[in-house]
């Protein structure tokens, strides 16, 4: 493909997953190949190719009761700037309207700067924080807990079930559904980093004891989206030793259809909400 010709959209299957996986990649993100089967099996995924060459993709993973997310928007380094994340955010939009989807997503700063003008409105934001290594000693132990009433918790806080997602996590090797006291976490793999969430729990108090816990039942860095009006989480995290990475914002296209009943501490991740 010359650099002056239209680029042509495409729709990805499964064999993709490597493509993609380079792409988030290059971008230092944290997906590995089973996030990106994940979205090429259950979602519908957009993409550009130069040649054989995977250079831009963006997904639609459509959830339940009219809702679905948007994300996995990279465009390789040598190809912005052309406007391809906006065409493929816009294939995205027109697959979702044809379904009758409102379409949610959680933007990167330079994200954010391509969906304001497509017509999202910001919504709740995120921080994601990282932990190289636990220095925080706790005797709390961990419980492990059963996917069905986590799933029921996240269908609380969504105000839409996504069993189907949280089942394929808890079920990858490597993923553990754990709870202490009220509190209750998914934790899974990812390329640079074990993941928590979602992270659930009745106070700050009760959500950062189970982050303390797990960060020193695991030995690797870590990494976890919380929600930043849970303020109080988030400097309890800091003084864990966890460090802000970057911002999030929560953008929705079209009517909020879904009511959440609770302000989860942590979410599943900004590619899955
Ligand atoms: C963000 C990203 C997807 C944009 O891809 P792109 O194909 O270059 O985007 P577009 O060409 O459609 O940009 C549309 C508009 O968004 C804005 N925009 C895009 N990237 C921008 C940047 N880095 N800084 C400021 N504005 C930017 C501009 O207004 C641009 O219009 P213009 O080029 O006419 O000025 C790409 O930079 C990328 O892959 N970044 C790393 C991954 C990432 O953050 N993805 C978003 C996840 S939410």
């Amino acid at each position: 493909m010359a650099d002056t010709e239209p680029v042509a959209i495409v729709e990805l299957g499964v064999n993709d997953a490597p493509g993609g996986f380079a792409l988030s990649t290059e971008a230092r993100w944290n997906q590995n190949e089973a996030d990106w089967r994940f979205f090429l099996t259950n979602g519908i995924v957009f993409g550009v190719r130069d040649g054989t060459h995977l250079v831009a993709t963006a997904a639609l993973l459509p959830y339940s009761a009219g809702n679905a997310w948007i994300s996995m928007v990279l465009v390789t380094e040598r190809w912005r700037r052309r406007g391809i994340a906006t065409r493929l955010v816009d294939a995205c939009l027109d697959a979702a309207r044809q379904r009758g989807l409102t379409t949610w997503l959680d933007a990167t700063p330079a994200g954010a700067t391509v969906y304001g003008p497509l017509g999202f409105a910001p919504t709740l934001q995120l921080r994601r924080l990282r932990l190289e290594h636990s220095t925080h000693a706790t005797s709390t132990t961990l419980a492990n807990f059963d996917i069905d009433t986590f799933s029921a918790r996240d269908r609380r806080a969504m105000g839409f079930e996504r069993n189907a997602l949280l089942a394929e996590f808890g079920a990858r090797t490597g993923s553990r559904v754990v709870s202490c006291g009220n509190a209750m976490a998914l934790v899974r793999d990812g390329r640079i980093a074990r993941h928590i969430g979602p992270l659930f729990a009745d106070s700050a108090a009760d959500a950062l004891m189970l982050a303390n816990a797990i960060s020193q039942s695991e030995s690797g860095p870590l990494l976890i989206d919380a929600i930043a009006s849970q303020e109080q989480f988030i400097v309890g995290l800091t003084g864990a030793g966890w460090n802000i990475e970057r911002p999030f914002q929560r953008m929705r296209f079209g009517r909020a259809t879904a009511q959440s009943e609770e302000l989860p501490f942590a979410v599943a991740g900004p590619e899955f909400g």
